[in-house]
């Protein structure tokens, strides 16, 4: 029997980890047995409790309750907590997902513990180190036994960084010698899962809203809420299409983006968006309403990295509101386009998308099975 311990706490994390904890529970139960640890980086209700019941994951069995802090305090709080809970279950290797402070906190304590890191998500680079993610990814990588990369474009990342796709017959696969892989995207996994139960939930009813006539908006990087021109730029561009198209955007606000809107927005364009009841800003949703959002919106608006793949597999283009992706495949296919936080460039976008409603989509992220794959490859380097 395989022992690992998944490490999660932000809500991206929360949801991949429901891919692989379906597939253990699924068809790896008697091979692998895994140890939850929540760092509780995300603890709202609607940030993470949520996620658990509806996607049918394992309750932790370890909270750390670490919450929010600067990024050295709740790192640090999160490496020491994970450290001790190491040494009491002795797992065979340590799980984390994505780039988060949860994600590097795990990979230095296991890394230190000299059990092996498995990155799932790894291989993925903005190319830009002012994003606390990209620090977080490439540390990560950079002590990781298992590299599983989503895309071939995180695959060639490592490969330029010096991993190999194949070592000499007879090698034992360690944090030296690490083993990368292009394993497909747990998240498409889940959006695939998930896409049909979705629609019960009743949310564009509630929001009165119709399929195919709304537009959905997600914002939450430190560099657009923290940036008063910034955040004021992007506001200012969801006001004018809604206003000029008629149409109403749904905003699931991430709680750090809500509790800075009255201080960093213009306040001729906070006025504006109050008086606008096309921008309907509620709190975060679930993750089957917003699959249900995304399904039925005309086009989406985002700088997270999780909701730009989540436009492709609903067949939704996608405006990235960021001065670059990770995901490059979705902007060279044509299915999203990189406007930064620029008024002009995201109307521009959107006026693009109104003409040019064709789009193809490629897989670019796998066959649905990532998980799976996962799991059988930790099985065959790990299992005792
Ligand atoms: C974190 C990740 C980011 C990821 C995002 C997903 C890092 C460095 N950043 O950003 O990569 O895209 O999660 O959503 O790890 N807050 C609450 N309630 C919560 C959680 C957060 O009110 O349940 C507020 C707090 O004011 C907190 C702020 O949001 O200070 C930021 O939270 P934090 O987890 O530090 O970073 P995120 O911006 O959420
Ligand atoms: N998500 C959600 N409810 C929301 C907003 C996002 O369930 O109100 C989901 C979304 O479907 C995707 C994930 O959260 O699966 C993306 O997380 P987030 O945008 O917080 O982080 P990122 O992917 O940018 O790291």
């Amino acid at each position: 029997m395989l022992k690992i311990v998944t490490i999660i706490g932000a809500r991206p994390q929360i949801i991949k980890a429901a891919a692989l904890s379906r597939s253990i529970r699924e068809r790896f139960s008697s091979q692998i047995s895994e140890v939850i640890v929540h760092t509780g980086q995300h603890y709202d209700e609607n940030m993470s409790n949520v996620f658990f019941s509806e996607m049918n994951i394992p309750t932790p069995h370890h909270q750390l309750d670490v919450r929010s802090g600067s990024h050295g305090k709740q790192t640090a709080a999160m490496i020491a907590g994970i450290e001790e809970i190491l040494l009491q279950e002795k797992p065979d290797a340590l799980v984390v997902y994505g780039d988060t402070n949860s994600t590097l906190a795990g990979a230095v304590a296991a890394s230190k513990m000299h059990i092996p890191v498995v990155h799932i998500e790894a291989g993925l680079r903005s190319f830009n180190k002012q994003m606390p993610e990209e620090i977080n990814r490439i540390l990560c990588d950079h002590v990781s036994t298992l590299l599983f990369t989503p895309t071939d474009s995180g695959m060639k990342n490592l490969l330029n960084e010096g991993f190999k796709a194949e070592h000499p017959a007879g090698t034992k696969i360690d944090a030296d010698h690490p083993q990368i892989y292009h394993s497909g995207d747990v998240m498409y996994d889940n959006s695939l899962y998930f896409a049909e139960l979705a629609e019960s939930k009743n949310i564009l009813k509630n929001l009165q809203l119709s399929k195919g006539d709304f537009l959905l908006a997600t914002i939450h990087r430190d560099y657009n809420t923290d940036h008063k021109e910034r955040l004021s730029a992007i506001f200012d561009a969801l006001d004018i299409i809604a206003r000029s198209e008629n149409k109403a955007i749904v905003l699931p606000l991430h709680p750090r983006t809500a509790k800075l809107l009255e201080t960093n927005l213009y306040a001729n364009v906070l006025s504006s968006l109050r008086s606008n009841p096309l921008l309907k800003i509620i709190p975060p949703v679930s993750f089957l309403e917003m699959i249900a959002l995304e399904k039925h919106a005309s086009v989406i608006l985002t700088d997270s990295g999780g909701v730009q793949k989540e436009a492709f597999f609903f067949q939704r283009p996608c405006i990235i509101l960021r001065s670059e992706t990770e995901w490059v495949e979705l902007v060279e296919n044509g299915n999203a386009i990189i406007t930064d936080a620029d008024t002009e460039r995201i109307l521009k976008a959107y006026n693009h998308f109104k003409e040019h409603t064709k789009l193809a989509f490629p897989a670019f992220y796998g066959d649905g099975r990532a998980a799976d794959f996962i799991c059988g490859e930790m099985i065959r380097h790990f299992a005792k």
